[in-house]
């Protein structure tokens, strides 16, 4: 059963979550995080900064790892899911350079650089907390609906609504997203030891319903969270719009 949480906006998912995070980095300062990007994630990364600026969250032992990462962007493309990353949060907190950890779209080899990606997770002792976002069709990652789900890290190719919805990075333009992406696998996510999931927005509201509600479905990648023992949905009230179920705060 996943836990839902609904907060009355987007902001306060984010606050909250970063206070969570910030509590957790105290208590376990080298805890190794999952981290998304998109739209969701930016309320969290905001307040995070805020909270490292006021001396309250100090992340120089901790460890991260990105979801998932456009195939063929060079690191310092602006583009990048990297440079998203350094924007709203790497520049601006301690992290140390060689905790941080992003699959290289640029890498010629993606099955290679998928394989040393998942031996890292392996090495810094698997992930404590991943944190994750929905996309509109219910992808988890770069994990899109379809006939089957990969376990692993690996290269994918994005569904044409994906890249629409990816396009504002890319000048607005789906034709200029790439086609492809590096992501961690299903299986990466599942074995995190909790995950919390973002959702925020009235778009989300029917992915959300499908991934609580309905069945386990490589067609809504997601509701494979419902197999995870320690997943959490933290929910705006737009995006908690279509629930059924009894949801608590
Ligand atoms: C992208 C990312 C996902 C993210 C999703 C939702 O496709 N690969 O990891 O969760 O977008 O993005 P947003 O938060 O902007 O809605």
């Amino acid at each position: 059963m996943m836990r839902a949480r609904v907060f009355v906006t987007a902001e306060a998912v984010g606050r909250a979550l970063a206070l969570d995070v910030a509590r957790r980095l105290t208590e376990q300062p080298d805890t190794v995080l999952g981290l998304p990007t998109g739209r969701t994630p930016i309320p969290l990364y905001r307040e995070l900064v805020r909270l490292h600026q006021a001396g309250r969250v100090d992340f120089s032992r901790a460890t991260t790892f990105n979801l998932d990462e456009f195939r063929g962007l060079r690191a310092v493309d602006p583009r990048s899911y990297r440079a998203f990353m350094r924007h709203h949060l790497f520049d601006h907190v301690n992290l140390s350079p060689r905790r941080i950890h992003i699959l290289d779209g640029a890498a010629r080899d993606a099955e290679r650089e998928s394989e040393h990606y998942e031996r890292a997770i392996e090495r810094a002792g698997g992930i404590d907390l991943m944190i994750l976002g929905l996309g509109i069709n219910g992808h988890i990652g770069f994990n899109e609906p379809g006939r089957s789900l990969v376990a692993r890290t690996h290269c994918t190719r994005l569904t044409p609504g994906t890249r629409r919805a990816n396009a504002s990075l890319f000048g607005n333009r789906a034709s200029a997203v790439p086609r492809e992406a590096l992501s961690m696998g299903m299986a990466t996510i599942l074995h995190a030891k909790r995950v919390v999931l973002l959702a925020t927005g009235a778009s989300k509201a029917r992915s959300v319903a499908r991934m609580v509600e309905g069945p386990v479905t490589t067609r809504l990648p997601a509701s494979f969270l419902q197999m995870h023992r320690n997943t959490e949905i933290w929910l705006d009230r737009a995006a908690a719009g279509n629930l059924d179920v009894r949801i608590r705060k």
